[in-house]
């Protein structure tokens, strides 16, 4: 087999800004060892998140300059309305700014305290605002999806005993809905398997549940479906995407992700009276029902984005570049969580620097390493992004302490990636080295965007 390639030409280049080590040891320190803190001109490789960052095509920009920026009612919103509808197939589509507005809206209005939303693994953002309106975020992931080491196709799975279960123990009058994260960003970027889909789904019409997905990266996991499951070789990625978009009652979406653009989101449902309460809403935060926060450009270049990222040239590129990143990695060693994701690769901190103990947080240390050897920016994702502390102040640590490195979509090309896996090749080499790190400040929600740290 040939070499896949990136499914396209460049047509305008952004330059990248080499920067020395001992410019960049300053830099974090004034940065207070927090990437996020970071000026994005210092970094060289960026791999801080896929969202939000993807380049656009010529098709998309010739939609920007397309968009109709009427108030209400823009032909823009109809183009939008239209193609996410060929994709989801719901009847109420709400665009937002972006996927954790979407959020916002709905458990606003349907959480609250008492109540619970089961969810395979709940995002940051997503667990945020359950949380902010009160209600309760639980994860309720199958067995193979908590350990980075084991293999297997299917790691974003629910477990679907454990929900009947939960849904029993605390009553489904207390679960305004079922959430799926399609893929599972914060397990590893795992997809979920249709079989798994389908049967969440039927747990949930047996208990009159609404299914509802955090469809970020739905194109990335029907292609998972097409290449591992069983019967979905030769349907279309659109044709899955229908399929698995049939099993719920609505979605949140960020179109930061699988719509490869850098704003927008949508809210979407069959309910016509929730829709008519979200609507509401949008009208106090995010804007008039036909454009929600969004320029009309945004809009078009939403919809262009939607009919590309289906194309089976653009998801084997998009697929196999981030599997080839993990392979490399492997291949010297390198602890990551196998199958390598859709969209990111994540390292397992516990493994790559086995010496330092969750308080002591192992993947932030891995973090500033690598943007120390090489200015490669990378995400902690462990018990500074989802650690809590008990009553005596003491950290209860997240289940995994895993460093994400996200790859934005067609924006490096191989040898961009080739340089990444040498810089963290470089790091492994020396991890017996690597000390940890404490916090110095934080605050009280989603800390890990403005907290503070210093070496140990
Ligand atoms: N759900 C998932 C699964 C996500 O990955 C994100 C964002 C959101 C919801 C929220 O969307 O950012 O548009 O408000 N994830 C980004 C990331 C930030 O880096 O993984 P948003």
């Amino acid at each position: 087999m040939k070499t896949i390639i990136e499914p396209f030409k460049i047509k305008s280049v952004e330059p990248i800004r080499f920067t020395t080590k001992d410019e960049r040891i300053k830099i974090l320190q004034d940065a207070g060892f927090n990437p996020f803190l970071i000026h994005a001109d210092d970094v060289l490789i960026d791999l801080l998140t896929d969202s939000g960052t993807s380049a656009m095509s010529s098709d998309q920009w010739a939609g920007v300059m397309r968009g109709d920026e009427s108030y209400a009612g823009a032909k823009s919103f109809y183009v939008f309305e239209k193609a996410v509808k060929k994709i989801t197939g719901d009847k109420f589509i709400i665009p937002t700014h972006q996927g954790r507005a979407a959020e916002k809206i709905l458990f606003s209005i349907l959480g609250g305290p008492g109540k619970y939303f089961p969810n395979n693994t709940h995002f940051d953002t997503t667990r945020a605002n359950v949380e902010f309106s009160g209600a309760e975020a639980v994860d309720i992931l199958n067995e193979v999806g908590k350990h980075p080491e084991q293999n297997a196709p299917f790691k974003g799975n629910m477990d679907v005993e454990a929900l009947e279960s939960f849904i029993k123990k605390v009553g489904k009058e207390n679960i305004p809905f079922v959430m799926l994260t399609i893929t599972n960003n914060s397990g590893g970027g795992q997809p979920v398997s249709m079989q798994n889909i389908k049967d969440v789904s039927s747990v949930c019409k047996k208990y009159k549940l609404p299914l509802f997905f955090d469809a970020c990266r739905f194109a990335e996991n029907a292609y998972f479906i097409k290449l591992r499951e069983k019967g979905y070789a030769n349907k279309s990625v659109l044709e899955i995407c229908q399929e698995i978009f049939s099993y719920a009652d609505g979605s949140t979406m960020s179109a930061k992700k699988d719509a490869l653009v850098n704003i927008g989101g949508w809210l979407s449902m069959n309910d016509e009276e929730l829709a008519m309460k979200c609507r509401n809403l949008l009208i106090v935060t995010e804007g008039f029902p036909t454009y929600g926060g969004l320029a009309g450009r945004d809009l078009e270049a939403i919809a262009q984005g939607l009919e590309e990222v289906v194309d089976e040239h653009y998801l084997q590129y998009r697929i196999r570049s981030t599997e080839y990143l993990g392979e490399k990695l492997m291949n010297n060693g390198i602890p990551i969580i196998e199958p390598p994701g859709g969209h990111a690769i994540y390292i397992d901190a516990k493994r790559f620097v086995p010496h330092l103990k969750p308080e002591e947080y192992p993947g932030q240390s891995i973090v500033c390493e690598m943007y120390i050897e090489g200015g490669i920016r990378a995400c902690e994702i462990g018990s500074i992004m989802f650690g809590k502390y008990d009553n005596d102040g003491k950290l209860i640590p997240a289940m995994m302490e895993l460093v994400r490195m996200a790859i934005p979509r067609r924006v490096y090309t191989q040898s961009h990636i080739d340089y990444v896996a040498e810089v963290v090749i470089e790091v492994f080499n020396r991890r017996e080295k690597l000390k940890g790190y404490k916090i110095t400040y934080e605050a009280p929600l989603l800390r890990h965007f403005t907290a503070q740290f210093a070496p140990l």
